[in-house]
């Protein structure tokens, strides 16, 4: 599956049962991966923020970010959630009704130039078939000096008990359990196989360098199962 069409619409399939497959599949770590990140961006704040989540999905990072700007005390002007998926994002404003949402995919945000803070996108840019037209549009929204945090599922080594547990997890019980929640098993094959067609750290890391950004911190969580990309834009390409 790499057409774009397809993935979103795969999206707008499973945007009912999301919320709940994600919880079981993830033993609901997902929720501590997110908030990890955020607080570690905020540091860095001390103003008032502009924010883009991309590829929000159901609205989780922006929970995330407004939960944890309330724990450093900082105030979020405008928040704004971005996805191509109308079911996903019906399910978001459902959760959020004072945020504000915009349907489009991540290489054709209709936000204005040099105006957020900070963009996020967390287990989405995997879904992002135009990664580096993406990756531009990241940077021509974030002022100078905003931080750009990714989260997502990167290609491992394939040697290693771990990976092999996560393999066999991803390949084998994933897929049957996230097929009986959403009743689209589908959908669930896709996972592994959208991770095995991404790049791995270093690879995406050169990516993001390539399009204006220094790379900030890279982190593993939970034996590397999720990584977290911080980057700073340092200039407009
Ligand atoms: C795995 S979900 C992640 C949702 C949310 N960020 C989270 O952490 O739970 C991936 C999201 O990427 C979105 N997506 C797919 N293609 C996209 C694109 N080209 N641009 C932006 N978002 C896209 C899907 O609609 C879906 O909501």
């Amino acid at each position: 599956m790499q057409n774009q069409d397809k993935i979103i619409n795969m999206f707008n399939e499973i945007a009912p049962t999301y919320d709940k497959a994600n919880k079981i599949l993830s033993f609901g770590i997902d929720a501590s991966w997110r908030s990890s990140a955020c607080d570690l961006v905020l540091k860095n704040f001390k103003s008032t923020l502009n924010i883009a989540d991309v590829a929000c999905g159901t609205g989780d990072m922006i929970k995330a970010w407004k939960s944890s700007a309330k724990k450093a005390n900082l105030t979020i002007e405008k928040i704004t959630g971005i996805d191509p998926s109308k079911e996903m994002l019906k399910v978001a404003k459902e959760k959020l009704p004072e945020c504000e949402f915009i349907e489009a995919k991540a290489d054709e945000m209709s936000l204005n130039l040099n105006t957020q803070d900070i963009v996020s996108i967390s287990y989405g840019i995997r879904n992002v078939v135009a990664r580096t037209q993406a990756l531009r549009e990241f940077n021509r929204v974030l002022k100078v000096g905003g931080y750009l945090v990714v989260l997502e599922f990167t290609k491992r080594d394939k040697n290693g008990l771990i990976a092999k547990i996560r393999d066999f997890y991803l390949h084998n019980i994933l897929p049957i359990i996230g097929g009986l929640i959403s009743k689209n098993k589908e959908a669930y094959e896709y996972l592994p196989k959208s991770i095995e067609g991404f790049l791995d750290s270093n690879e995406f890391c050169r990516e993001l360098q390539d399009n204006g950004f220094e790379i900030v911190i890279v982190k593993g969580f939970s034996m590397d199962i999720s990584t977290m990309f911080i980057a700073k834009k340092v200039k407009n390409i």
